[in-house]
């Protein structure tokens, strides 16, 4: 179906405010995570402040993880709006693919970083201020989580630029106004 002509007012419906929090809270704390772990593993072993990069990389790669599972939580709770009729199939089907890869991948990355970080012997310290449970050590375990870790940010790439695409398109290409969905109405909306 086509987007309705601009004489017909759109009435967009939209997430409402605690996915619309969650949501921009999760995507600060993942543009937070991103450059602390490419910049920590490129530290030399004993640059100064190394151990608080990787805590701070750890710990909010945890805050991270709960924000996504509140997220499922409240998703299963508050179902999200129907997307716009006028979408195409195509689009509708990459857009649940996009989110559903994205909440996958940002359950493994967290999952995987605490147990390549726990098994091997590590301590995982949420922000100095305590530790969590310790894992057995098992160095086989912690190698594959490595790998998944390692291999599984290029996922993270793929998955946010595809996302961040799917924004331009509808602003810059579909003019439907469809970002407002995962913002507060505003007050001088007609
Ligand atoms: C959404 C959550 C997370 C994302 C997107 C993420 C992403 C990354 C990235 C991009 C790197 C750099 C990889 C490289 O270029 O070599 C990295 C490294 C690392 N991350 Fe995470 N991370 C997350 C959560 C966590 C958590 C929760 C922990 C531990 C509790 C953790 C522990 C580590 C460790 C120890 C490394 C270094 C790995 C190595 O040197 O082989 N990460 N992470």
């Amino acid at each position: 179906m086509l987007k309705p002509s601009s004489d017909a007012p759109l009435r967009l419906a939209r997430y409402n405010a605690p996915h619309q929090a969650l949501h921009w809270l999760t995507a600060a704390v993942i543009f937070t995570v991103l450059p602390l772990g490419w910049v920590m593993v490129h530290m030399a072993k004993d640059a100064p402040h190394r151990g608080l990069y990787f805590t701070v990389h750890k710990s909010f790669g945890l805050v991270a993880l709960a924000l996504i599972v509140a997220r499922l939580l409240w998703r299963a709770l508050r179902p999200p709006p129907p997307l716009p009729p006028w979408l195409e199939k195509w689009e509708i089907g990459l857009a649940h693919a996009t989110h559903f890869f994205l909440y996958v991948i940002f359950l493994v990355m967290p999952v995987s970083g605490f147990i390549l970080s726990s098994a091997s012997g590590h301590p995982v310290s949420f922000f100095g201020l305590f530790d969590l449970p310790q894992m057995a050590k098992d160095e086989a375990l912690s190698k594959l989580a490595d790998g998944i870790h390692i291999y599984g940010q290029y996922a993270v790439y793929v998955f946010l630029a595809a996302h961040i695409l799917a924004v331009v398109w509808h602003v810059a290409f579909r003019k439907d106004g469809y970002i407002e969905r995962m913002l507060p109405e505003q007050v001088n909306a007609e």
